[in-house]
């Protein structure tokens, strides 16, 4: 194993060795290179002459970089086309740990680490993957769920998901979870979504701490959890009762034999798609910064091995737009338009009780969608009866129709439900 590796390892067991133990192999050896290129081409900064790092200078020393790219680009050029560390930008790092404290109050006085940036929030739970998941490890997420989970996990790691139900009688079913964390293994990977894809739902607040008391316990009686908390919809809530922060509040400062590690970013909730910006970032009782630094060096040479370093461009635009003024109040009107179409379709469903003989809508309050439960048809033949007859899209799960209102202008959304009802009415 490389030294660096084996001195993250020590920094790790000497601060909480149960993180040691749940880390993969893969895991365990990563660290992140800063002998080598790296360090060679730090020590050089400043210098007269710099022939170290592996990028083009004009003769006069700025960035090397074409106009038909740089025309199009209202930035400086060094925060455009120049590499960023595989950490991420640290302005951009620090900002997101400020925006994490500031949108979860309840973390106020805890330690967590700084984020890792990584490329958007696939590419983040991807990293966790390498870092915690051995071939044949169980991954327990509740049911349904996001399908590239599978891709991401069971593809490439070879890991194997195993699910819950989401629900109990219209509530989040930690009977369900309990259950199931509590199956024999000490070593527990967990992944828990809110506002979930693809229900919409997030737990009410008065369930959080159930939640939080079953991981407890199970930690209490020797299981080693890794909670993989992936965060896409977060602030997308939409009814008073809905719990309005991260688990990752709470979760990361439960048990020391519980590793919190939320999976964030810009995606979903600042609605840059594209721009593939996301975060890792860790949280566990007592932690200290000797294991947070360890975790980040893990994750940013984890990062460093894969994309090398997430674009420039897309951090540069990010932390631009966090530090504009405009910045909250841009970011509430776009909530308002999300809310507002939530709320429609709350309506849409109750004033047509004749919807029920063909489906059910399941509980939701938060994110981009929500699902419905046909009662006499396959999901898919409706999915394609709506495409051919109806003119309308929608995304067939194992048992139930996605309907994502975040796409859809609100104007749209009575068709888009009359659309369905006659489609499974009259097939
Ligand atoms: C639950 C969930 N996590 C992660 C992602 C992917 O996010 P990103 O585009 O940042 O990789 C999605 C996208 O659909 C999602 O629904």
């Amino acid at each position: 194993m490389n030294p660096l590796a084996k001195k993250l390892n020590r920094d790790i067991k000497a601060s909480n060795s149960i993180v040691y133990d749940i880390l993969s192999k893969k895991g365990r050896e990563m660290f992140y290179p800063s002998h080598g290129i790296l360090a060679q081409a730090a020590e050089a900064k400043g210098k007269k002459i710099n022939a170290t790092i592996g990028i083009a200078l004009e003769e006069n020393g700025e960035i090397l970089c074409l106009d038909s790219i740089s025309s199009n680009v209202n930035l400086p050029k060094n925060e455009v086309f120049n590499y960023v560390p595989s950490y991420g930008k640290i302005n951009l790092r620090k900002k997101w740990q400020e925006l994490i404290f500031k949108k979860n109050p309840s973390l106020k006085g805890e330690k967590i680490s700084l984020p890792v940036v990584t490329n958007a929030i696939t590419h983040g739970l991807s990293m966790c993957g390498y870092l915690f998941l051995n071939k044949g490890d169980e991954v327990i997420i509740p049911s349904p769920f996001w399908g590239n989970y599978r891709f991401i996990f069971d593809n490439a790691y070879g890991s194997k998901i195993v699910n819950f139900p989401i629900f109990d009688s219209g509530r989040f079913n930690v009977e369900g979870l309990k259950k199931i964390l509590n199956k024999r293994g000490r070593k527990k990977v967990l992944l828990l979504n809110f506002p979930n894809n693809p229900t919409g739902y997030t737990p009410l607040e008065e369930d959080i701490p159930k939640i939080v008391k079953t991981i407890k316990t199970a930690a209490q009686n020797g299981k080693k959890i890794v909670v993989l908390i992936d965060d896409a919809y977060f602030g997308l809530i939409y009814e008073n009762n809905v719990y309005k922060e991260s688990i990752f509040s709470e979760l990361c400062k439960v048990h020391k034999n519980v590793l919190a590690v939320k999976i964030d970013g810009v995606t979903k909730e600042d609605y840059a798609w594209g721009l593939r910006v996301g975060f890792v970032s860790y949280g566990i009782k007592s932690g200290n910064d000797k294991l947070y630094s360890a975790l980040a060096d893990k994750t940013g040479g984890a990062v460093r091995g894969n994309i090398s370093n997430a674009p420039n461009i897309s951090q540069s635009l990010v932390l631009s737009s966090f530090k504009d003024s405009k910045y909250n109040s841009q970011k509430a009107k776009k909530y308002a338009i999300l809310k507002k179409r939530a709320n429609k379709v709350k309506q849409i469903l109750k004033k047509h009780p004749e919807y029920r003989d063909e489906f059910e809508a399941l509980p939701f309050n938060s994110g981009y969608f929500m699902c419905i439960v046909l009662k006499n048809h396959d999901p898919e033949k409706i999915r394609n009866i709506l495409l051919d007859k109806y003119d309308t899209g929608t995304i067939a799960f194992p048992g139930l129709l996605r309907v994502a209102f975040s796409a859809t202008p609100y104007n749209l959304l009575e068709e888009l439900f009359e659309n369905i009802y006659h489609a499974c009415k009259k097939n």
